[in-house]
């Protein structure tokens, strides 16, 4: 610790110093961030001379990286090392699932290998900051961006925050292969209405600071070295422009002394939203805000200086602002050495990288149906398998959204993979059936159908292209897209065992496949090595373990829905899905039942969050929680015990839910408060045990105090947000 404080009061002492020799020029262009992508011109090289750049986005080249860190060190009067960011965001060379994808694993020490690997691979580069991770909440699978973050739920998203936090910053943040990371997009940005990328959020501040800052105030704890001001209006006032997140909440209450980037262009923008009439007053709001560097526009680099020389920006705010971006530089140790040198990193996509892409990979896939046990696939009782669909093999797609330096080339495909993995024991028979996903053609139907007709099972490959989630990609429908029911539909006819895996960056309303099939593995887009480890998880080398870290919807009408939401005055108390057909004209408003439902879908999700079958069995036994009366600020363990009761060993993701009671605000009908991944042998019997203090309760009341209130609790301990056993405690004041 007393080390430290002296690393810690060292950097203090240099930022000073140096922020006491700076121009005001000097100061606006370390708050500056310029694309450089392919090379780096001779205008941008003056300006680095000048000493007008603090930062460049997606430089990935290592000598560039290199000699413009050169330039700045050497030829800048004051050589100020540069930030180089990209968007590492599941992955550089080596990708892993899409982080909706890495959350279905459960397991965040994994993740945290993960980020650890995409580091290494990026920093080799000379990439010292990736704009990693993205931690919106976000309840709506329109959202083309829900691909990127890790799901609905603060207390898994929190868990994933700190996870990614950690494995991009390692524990020495000076040593070669840490990168700085950059929770983003501070802050709501996932609540964009309608699901419809950019577009506004209104979230009153209770929900804001229970909901979506959490993960963030995580991030925070874990030294996240920088956050991203998101694109979104939140409550009337765009995030670049929003004191109250940037300031008040994230410094004032938060502590923290890392530094905020706007998104792209996100402060030119404040005038598209309204905000601000020019480029100078959005500047002016930005600056006050609190967003220490601008991306991409040159609101700063324009404005500025006129805005200190006129008053409204005072030399101390500026101070203050710059200040945070060289403290990052000084703790990143970028004044030694901001070099890199690749051939002291371990090989890009190496075969221990690819090893645990794989492993997150097989232990993101969720096993969503299984009748019959018609999986796993049984090797040596298979003569033939039919391999049908876009999807089965499409290098590129199978990586996802933001894959700027993954190679297709290198991405083993699910059809390569089962092709491996029979061997010469039994036939493939291969038809993709459709170009893309979206394809509207029959055309090979009945090829398909066909091959599906003389193999012993099919597994179809559905799902969409990586091009139909992620940034500005949002859609209003979520059904597979083009023929792919029709498809499913024609295979179904054959009556073969039918198993779809479903490739995805999204959850995708699955209603009219669910009875067309046996099987659904739902595999999102799950990167380089998805192929291997959905054939594992085919032929049972593996049991799935994945469980959701997101709400499937039967319909999208129903969203936004999720598990952790409020009870209503008039709950739904039994699935009513089927009315509609049944409503006799004219009949009495009331007949049905007056709860909260929707007469066409029920209320019911289609597939819960945390939900994930299994090869075996587990059931649960024994819940209890230490003690009746928990008394404020107290610990206590909520235990129950696993039993695995079939005979394939296998992990499950045991679950813990509580319901406060009785609130000053109300509060949802289930939150997640422990999780852990757990093996059981055939047979075997585990008793987990979640230790919590009171402190775990607490949440944002009406005047935003943090408060634990006493009550009456339930718990549960399960498989899911659906299930589990029950028992219930009670807080009580000291
Ligand atoms: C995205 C950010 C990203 C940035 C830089 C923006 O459009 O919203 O998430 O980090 O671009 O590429």
């Amino acid at each position: 610790m007393a080390e430290e404080n002296t690393d810690g009061e060292a950097v203090e002492a240099r930022v000073s110093a140096l922020l006491g020799r700076m121009t005001t020029a000097e100061k606006i262009g370390q708050m500056t961030q310029v694309n450089a992508p392919g090379g780096i011109p001779k205008d941008l090289q003056s300006q680095v001379q000048a000493g007008q750049i603090g930062s460049m986005l997606n430089v990935v080249d290592a000598d560039t990286s290199n000699e413009i860190q050169r330039i700045a060190l050497e030829e800048s009067r004051l050589g100020i090392p540069l930030l180089m960011g990209r968007d590492v965001i599941h992955g550089f060379r080596t990708v892993l699932p899409i982080p909706l994808g890495q959350a279905a694993s459960w397991n965040p020490d994994l993740v945290r290998q993960g980020a650890r690997i995409a580091a290494l691979e990026a920093a080799s580069a000379g990439i010292n900051w990736t704009f990693a991770p993205m931690i919106d909440i976000s309840r709506d699978p329109r959202w083309g961006r829900i691909a990127e973050s890790f799901g609905e739920d603060p207390f898994l998203m929190s868990a994933f925050s700190v996870a990614m936090v950690e494995g991009f910053q390692g524990d020495d943040l000076t040593s070669p292969g840490t990168i700085a990371a950059c929770a983003k997009h501070f802050a709501g940005y996932g609540a964009s209405e309608s699901g419809r990328d950019y577009n506004t959020t209104n979230i009153p501040e209770n929900e804001l600071r229970n909901v979506y800052l959490p993960p963030f105030n995580a991030a925070v704890d874990a030294g996240v070295v920088s956050l991203m001001a998101s694109f979104s209006d939140l409550n009337g006032v765009p995030a670049s422009g929003n004191k109250f997140l940037m300031n008040d909440v994230l410094r004032n209450e938060w502590h923290f002394e890392g530094f905020v980037v706007s998104d792209w262009a996100s402060i030119e923008q404040l005038t598209d939203h309204g905000l601000t009439a020019n480029d100078k007053d959005a500047a002016l709001e930005a600056a006050r805000a609190g967003v220490n560097m601008e991306m991409a526009s040159t609101t700063y680099a324009d404005h500025l200086a006129a805005l200190v020389e006129e008053g409204q920006i005072s030399i101390e705010r500026l101070d203050e602002l710059v200040g945070d971006i060289l403290r990052a530089k000084f703790r990143l140790g970028l004044f030694d050495d901001p070099y890199t040198d690749p051939g002291k990193f371990p090989e890009l996509a190496n075969i221990e990288h690819l090893a645990i892409a794989r492993q997150v990979a097989l232990q993101s896939l969720v096993l969503l149906q299984n009748n019959n046990e018609v999986l796993p696939l049984k090797r040596n009782a298979l003569d033939s398998v039919a391999v049908i669909g876009p999807m089965a093999d499409a290098p590129y797609e199978q990586l996802g959204t933001w894959v700027f330096d993954g190679d297709p080339d290198i991405s083993q495909t699910p059809l390569t993979a089962i092709r491996e993995f029979v061997g010469d024991r039994a036939t493939v028979n291969y038809v993709r059936a459709m170009e893309t996903s979206r394809s509207r053609s029959a055309e090979f139907f009945e090829e398909a159908k066909s091959a599906a007709a003389k193999s012993d099972a099919v597994v179809v490959f559905l799902g969409e292209e990586s091009i139909l989630s992620g940034e500005a990609h949002s859609r209003a429908n979520i059904d597979l897209p083009g023929n792919q029911v029709d498809l499913v539909r024609a295979l179904s006819e054959t009556g073969k065992p039918i198993i779809a895996v479903i490739l995805a960056g999204r959850p995708l309303t699955l209603l009219n496949i669910v009875d067309e099939v046996d099987a659904i593995i739902f595999a999102w887009h799950p990167g380089t090595m998805g192929g291997p480890a959905i054939a594992d998880i085919l032929f049972g080398a593996e049991s799935p373990s994945g469980k959701l870290p997101v709400t499937f919807p039967k319909m999208v009408g129903q969203v936004p829905i999720y598990y952790g939401h409020k009870n209503t005055g008039k709950p739904a108390i039994a699935e009513t899905f089927t009315h509609i057909d049944d409503f006799p004209v004219k009949a009495a408003q009331s007949a049905y039942g007056m709860t909260s439902h929707h007469i066409d879908a029920g209320y019911e999700p289609l597939y819960p969050f945390g939900f994930g079958l299994s090869y075996t069995q587990f059931s649960y036994s024994d819940i209890h929680v230490s003690s009746d009366e928990v008394r404020l600020g107290e610990d206590f363990i909520a235990r129950a015990t696993v039993t695995n009761d079939g005979d394939v060993e296998a992990d499950e993701i045991v679950q813990l839910y509580v319901r406060d009671l009785v609130g000053n605000v109300t509060r949802p009908v289930r939150e997640l408060k422990g999780f852990t991944r757990l093996r059981l042998q055939p047979g075997e019997s585990k008793t987990v045990e979640f230790e919590l203090t009171t402190d775990d309760l607490a949440f944002y009341g009406r005047d935003m105090q943090l408060l634990v209130e006493p009550g009456e609790f339930h718990v549960w301990i399960g498989g899911d947000s659906d299930a589990g056993l029950q028992t219930e405690f009670a807080v009580v004041a000291d």
